[in-house]
């Protein structure tokens, strides 16, 4: 595969940590040049630390260690006109985007019954998880489809094909990403750009990736912060957690040219969970 990727450029969103970081490693390695976003900063409302300006730059490093040419973009996936300026940059400097990954998203607000969501948190919720991945679509698909060339990756999560007791907002948006994957597959067939989702299970929280999302959903569920790993294994029919570079492979896959006939597909990576 590693030819594959040469040439080619990747922009991620949500790239500062966690499974965003391990991608844009892989990708990097793999010989794409990649363009990383992130918010960068907390977001009012979203009840745990989200990733800052140095660990986007950190990720910058790792990947240029690996011999990628690598542009950091500072912007919010809520927001059409920061996507638009850091697709600005990002052609301004590469002249193509090969590869979209929609990976920027958060656990919470989450953990309460369907009824006492507020709209606030809702809104917050599909605003950054569903309409965050249409946004950076409707700037980069324009381009795609002028090269008949592209491959959008959104990552989804066991949560967009099953649902999790108090965790509607997200379950929702997970859900809407999958049919967002179906539909702008559809439209998009014709002119040779590929849409698929990845839905991982429970993501271990590498200290490698500097990844948070795991512990941040265990304590939206009051799930005992010292053993949320093994009340998670327990739920995964093999007995694992998931690492940042199963998904990494994955979407190393989706985005070559191998998964060529791959069109509007849902991968499910979840040690089988979603089986049962
Ligand atoms: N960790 C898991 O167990 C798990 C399981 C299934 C799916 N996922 C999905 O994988 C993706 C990555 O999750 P992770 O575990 O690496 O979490 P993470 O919190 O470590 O990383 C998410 C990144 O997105 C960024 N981000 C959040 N809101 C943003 C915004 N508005 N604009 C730009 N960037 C923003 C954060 O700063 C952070 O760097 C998410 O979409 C998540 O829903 C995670």
């Amino acid at each position: 595969m590693a030819s594959e990727l040469v040439g080619k450029v990747a922009f991620i969103t949500g790239a500062a940590r966690g499974a965003g970081r391990a991608m844009a490693m892989s990708f990097a390695r793999e010989g794409a040049d990649v363009v990383l976003l992130d918010v960068g900063k907390n977001i009012e409302g979203v009840p745990y630390s989200l990733a800052n300006e140095s660990q986007l730059r950190a990720t910058a490093e790792l990947c240029e260690a690996k011999g990628a040419a690598v542009e950091v973009l500072l912007a919010d996936v809520r927001q059409q006109s920061d996507l638009a300026n850091a697709v600005q940059r990002a052609m301004r400097r590469f002249g193509q985007i090969d590869i979209l990954v929609n990976n920027a998203g958060i656990a919470g607000p989450s953990g309460a019954i369907v009824h006492d969501v507020s709209e606030n948190d809702w809104q917050l919720m599909l605003d950054i998880n569903l309409t965050g991945a249409w946004r950076a679509i409707k700037e980069i698909g324009p381009y795609m489809v002028a090269r008949k060339s592209g491959s959008i990756i959104n990552i989804s999560s066991t949560a967009g094909v099953v649902a999790y007791r108090h965790f509607a907002g997200y379950v929702a948006a997970k859900h809407g990403l999958i049919g967002l994957t179906k539909a702008a597959a559809l439209d998009y067939a014709p002119h040779r750009v590929r849409v698929n989702a990845i839905c991982p299970g429970s993501i271990r929280d590498d200290r490698r990736v500097e990844g948070k999302m795991l512990s941040e959903i265990a304590r939206a569920l009051d799930i005992n912060q010292d053993e949320y790993e093994s009340v998670f294994i327990q739920s995964q029919p093999n007995n694992e957690l998931l690492a940042p570079d199963d998904i990494a492979q994955a979407a190393l896959w989706l985005a070559s040219d191998q998964a060529m006939k791959m069109v509007g597909g849902v991968i499910t990576l979840d040690g089988g969970f979603s089986i049962k």
